[in-house]
């Protein structure tokens, strides 16, 4: 072998695996439900990042367009579609507005989710509105953005879908009841949509966050401050710091960049044999 030729043999090895890792998604179109703020806009900007044109369908028009000109920076395609998933004709539209401006779907990311109603914060027990809200957004919301992208997806016979549960799924939580049985839903919901859609050659995955410091946590920290005994008197950041320490073995916290790295990998070609599952991104809270 020439000594002169392996440098650039290596040089070639190496730029081929680097656009590989860096633009594995191109050409390719996701929709992020939820994708204005938080663990949803982590996601969308780390799809960009691989070369995915994305659809933000939120309720929250001025954060979806401040994430839709985040992801045009990155990879040049973005649109926004301001969708409450809770209503089944909005979900129908946008599917079909994603068609139109960007493409069928490759890669859906049901995300969009709440902890109750308007004013559960402030709440110590969860309410009949809190319960029927949390399951219309959670759970029912997130069968309606399915069921809109189901044509599209069966007719070409591939795709990927990732659902955000929580860890709360899991098993029961001592606060916030409503919230985990919403999640064990989508656990359930999951595994449901993975039976169906695998003989379309679709994989449908969950991602279970752990604890991860966001707005809506802080408004958690505050509830278990509130409910729970071993809690009382402390402010949220300070449940939050002494959760991590007594349950998450790394003693770490989780980031929005944590679960986006993990639907990166549920989404790419690497993870093609793998569905119905729902992954714990939580530092060994739960091992199951
Ligand atoms: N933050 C955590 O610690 C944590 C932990 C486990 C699981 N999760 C789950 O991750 C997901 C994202 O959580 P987050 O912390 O980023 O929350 P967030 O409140 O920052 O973001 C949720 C997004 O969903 C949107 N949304 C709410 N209701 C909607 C509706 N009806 N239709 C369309 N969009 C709607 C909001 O406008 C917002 O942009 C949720 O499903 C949540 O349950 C969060």
């Amino acid at each position: 072998m020439q000594p002169s030729i392996i440098p650039t043999r290596i040089q070639s090895m190496a730029a081929a695996f680097l656009a590989r890792e860096q633009m594995n998604f191109k050409g390719q179109v996701a929709v992020v439900t939820g994708g204005a703020t938080g663990i949803g806009r982590a996601i969308a900007l780390k799809l960009a990042d691989k070369g995915a044109a994305v659809m933000i369908a939120d309720i929250n028009e001025e954060a979806a367009e401040a994430t839709a000109a985040e992801v045009h920076e990155i990879s040049g395609n973005s649109a926004i579609f301001l969708t409450d998933v809770t209503d089944a004709a909005a979900c129908d539209g946008l599917a079909a507005a994603t068609f139109d401006s960007l493409g069928a779907v490759d890669i859906l990311v049901n995300n969009a989710g709440i902890a109750g109603s308007s004013g559960w914060q402030s709440r110590s027990f969860s309410t009949e509105e809190d319960w029927k809200r949390t399951y219309q957004v959670n759970v029912i919301g997130m069968a309606n953005v399915t069921l809109a992208f189901k044509p599209q997806m069966t007719r070409r016979r591939s795709g990927r879908i990732v659902n955000l549960a929580s860890i709360a799924g899991r098993e029961g939580r001592p606060s916030l009841p409503h919230y985990s049985a919403s999640k064990a839903a989508v656990i359930s919901l999951t595994q449901s949509t993975a039976l169906e859609l695998a003989r379309f050659n679709i994989t449908v995955n969950a991602i279970c966050p752990g604890l991860l410091w966001t707005p809506m946590w802080e408004q958690v920290g505050r509830r278990y401050a509130n409910d729970i005994p071993a809690y009382k008197g402390m402010n949220a950041r300070e449940v939050f710091d002494t959760m991590i320490a007594d349950r998450i073995p790394m003693k770490k916290e989780q980031t929005p960049e944590d679960v986006a790295d993990t639907l990166a990998f549920l989404v790419s070609d690497d993870a093609k044999n793998i569905t119905g599952q729902a992954l714990n991104v939580d530092g060994g809270f739960f091992m199951r």
